[in-house]
């Protein structure tokens, strides 16, 4: 399959090398023609790698995973919305502004999310909200004591769900699905959660797991 990344930072980069170990054709875009870090990642990653701008990457993917600045996500899924439809969609940001220092606030909270925000974008798309309650670190095969940790989902399109279900099973997670895109609000919520978890005990190498009786 082909996968485009959107974003070349620790969580582009990341997903982009656990879908290129599966065999997939990986883009990463980035908003420059040429981005060096782009460049570099495509360049040692592997020969199914390679890089663009947003625009070139969205073309290319069968997929689309969303790794860019929250708050930057839905006005990107705006400009490329017409790239978009049909495609699986996965939302992995978080709307973080960090204007008013550590910690920081949801840009997008209360009666909407992030995940809201970028399928109203891109009406057409299939948008799984997913990867956004776990740190990079973690996102691809997460080796954690206690077994597989639970990646938390939401999306309004059952099908895309199940696709993005059975990919991250291929990546070691346990899945737990939250229902329409607007539980993005919930997962957000969350990655603060984790945030703040990680910042009070020192332990970023962590992850939520649902325990079902
Ligand atoms: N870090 C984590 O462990 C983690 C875990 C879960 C979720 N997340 C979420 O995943 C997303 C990516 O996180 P990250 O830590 O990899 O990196 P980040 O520092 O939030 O930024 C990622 C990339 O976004 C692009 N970007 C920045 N401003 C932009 C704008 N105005 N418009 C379009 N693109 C812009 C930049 O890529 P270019 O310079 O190449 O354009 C940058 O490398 C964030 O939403 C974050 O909240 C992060």
């Amino acid at each position: 399959m082909k996968i485009a990344i959107l974003g070349t930072g620790d969580v582009g980069r990341a997903l982009g090398t656990g879908f290129a170990a599966l065999g997939h054709e990986v883009r990463i875009g980035s908003r420059e023609a040429g981005h060096e870090g782009a460049r570099a990642w495509a360049d040692t990653t592997g020969p199914n790698c390679s890089h663009g701008t947003h625009a070139d990457a969205a073309a290319f993917g069968d997929w689309v995973v969303f790794a860019v600045r929250g708050t930057a996500a839905p006005e990107l899924a705006k400009n490329l919305a017409s790239a978009l439809d049909g495609k699986i969609v996965i939302d992995a940001t978080n709307p973080l502004d960090f204007s008013g220092g550590f910690p920081p606030e949801l840009a997008i909270r209360g009666d909407d999310s992030g995940g809201e925000a970028l399928q109203r974008a891109a009406r057409g798309a299939r948008v799984v909200k997913a990867f956004n309650t776990v740190p990079n670190a973690l996102m691809v095969n997460p080796d954690l004591p206690g077994g597989p940790p639970t990646m938390f989902i939401a999306g309004d399109d059952g099908d895309a769900k199940a696709e993005v279900t059975g990919l991250l099973g291929a990546f070691g997670w346990d899945v737990e699905d939250l229902g329409g895109i607007r539980s993005s609000r919930w997962l957000e919520a969350m990655c603060m959660a984790w945030v703040m978890s990680a910042a009070t005990s020192g332990h970023a190498r962590s992850a939520f797991k649902l325990l079902r009786g």
